[in-house]
């Protein structure tokens, strides 16, 4: 089994968001860290970013200068892969493009020692098909980290096909002792959270889109959506606001592989209302408008406080959540807690979703579930086989 300690040098390539916020990870557990880029500007400026967050950390009272000093000590910065020969682990944050993955995989393998971990933070691609690129595939794996990686807690570790069976193990203890909330899942399109987060975003559109409850189509604002499931499920953040302050952009995408990963799967469909607003550059926060208008006063109130439709949008937005949990626990992706803790500390949801189906209890979501699939007629509604058979079995996943 593969043993990472203190002294084990970490290697991060591609010096943007990920890499930079892996690199300041890695350093603040006291390992000696080396980030490469091949753009020497990138590397320049992760430094210079590195240094001035740490002003700030040392301003507010988390760090003194010596402690800061020592860390950011940890971290060199450089321009050839050619310094990862002393690595223990190498992780690649760059361009999401297979092919650039896979030649970067090929080099490196050739640079770091035999026994070097190689790891993709890839949020979309398949781990298996870019570890197939290296001659010993066994050592590939996928770590993913969340944005910004130094605060997100949590870590998907994912195994592809041909690694080896004893990885995953090590690496969640080394990236634990990192104080992150580490799970393993199946190397299958979005991993747990870009997965079963799916239909928070997509359902909660189609609801916006119809004409729903007798309410003509568009009537059900934004803002009451929100409302709703903040008031009655207890999210943090309502779908759109959170669509909004991720980025129409990036979540417009994530939902376009995901659907197409999974062959098209009516689970996954994008929508239109969507993909409209990322043609319109309309990204969310970033850009001052998106779902909202950043530039009117907030925050949005909800148009329409009615608790009785409130229920129901959220009803309608949790049992798809929970019908993929479920279903993606049926399928092997996870076990039950870190399926549950995924949720929790990737997107910060109130309840674990297996959790919440025993709350709300299995039956109430199958016939949920059932009368939407009824009224549609589309597949999209499909309950997960193991949902139907805890529903009749009337078990919990939790006893
Ligand atoms: P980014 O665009 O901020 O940074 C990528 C960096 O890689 C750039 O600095 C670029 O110069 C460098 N690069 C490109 N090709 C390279 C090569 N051949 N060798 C060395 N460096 C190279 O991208 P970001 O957002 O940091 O994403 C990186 C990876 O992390 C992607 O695979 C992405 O899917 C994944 N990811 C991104 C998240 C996000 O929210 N941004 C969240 C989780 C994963």
């Amino acid at each position: 089994m593969k043993e990472f300690s203190k002294s084990s040098k970490i290697g991060i390539i591609g010096a943007g968001t990920m890499g930079s916020g892996i690199a300041q990870v890695a350093a603040s557990a006291g390992h000696s860290t080396i980030l490469f880029d091949v753009d020497p500007a990138v590397l320049k400026k992760a430094e210079a970013a590195l240094k001035s967050l740490f002003d700030k950390l040392i301003e507010k009272g988390k760090y003194t200068r010596d402690q800061a000093d020592q860390l950011l000590h940890r971290i060199s910065f450089s321009t050839t892969m050619n310094d990862f020969h002393s690595c223990e682990l190498v992780m690649e944050a760059i361009i999401e493009k297979l092919e650039v993955k896979q030649s970067v995989f090929s080099q490196l393998e050739k640079i770091v020692s035999e026994s070097c971990v190689l790891a993709t933070n890839t949020s979309s691609l398949s781990v298996t098909s870019i570890a197939a690129a290296c001659t010993n595939p066994e050592r590939v794996i996928g770590i993913h980290f969340f944005n910004p990686a130094p605060l997100m807690p949590l870590v998907e570790i994912i195994p592809a096909i041909s690694t080896h069976e004893n990885l995953p193990i090590s690496l969640k203890q080394l990236i634990t002792d990192w104080g992150k909330s580490v799970v393993i899942v199946k190397d299958t399109p979005g991993f747990i959270v870009n997965r079963v987060a799916r239909s928070f975003y997509g359902e909660s559109i189609r609801i916006h889109e119809e004409s729903w409850e007798g309410i003509p189509s568009g009537t059900i604002g934004f803002s009451t959506i929100d409302w709703a499931m903040k008031e009655i499920g207890g999210f943090k953040m309502g779908p759109f606001e959170l669509m909004d302050l991720i980025g129409n952009d990036i979540n417009y995408t994530v939902t376009e592989t995901v659907w197409t990963q999974f062959f098209y799967d009516p689970k996954f469909k994008p929508s239109l209302t969507q993909k409209r607003l990322f043609e319109a550059k309309r990204f969310g926060k970033k850009s001052n408008i998106g779902y909202y208008n950043y530039s009117l006063p907030q925050p949005f109130p909800a148009a329409l406080k009615d608790l009785v439709l409130a229920e129901k949008i959220f009803m309608r937005v949790v049992s798809m959540l929970i019908n993929e949990a479920v279903d993606a626990l049926y399928l092997n992706v996870a076990n039950r807690d870190d399926l549950d803790t995924a949720m929790l500390k990737g997107v910060n949801y109130p309840k674990g979703l297996l959790k919440w189906c025993d709350e709300i209890g299995a039956q109430i979501i199958l016939d949920t579930l059932n009368g939407l699939r009824e009224f549609y007629d589309e597949e999209r509604y499909r309950p997960s086989p193991l949902l139907k058979k805890m529903a009749s079995e009337n078990k919990k996943f939790y006893s």
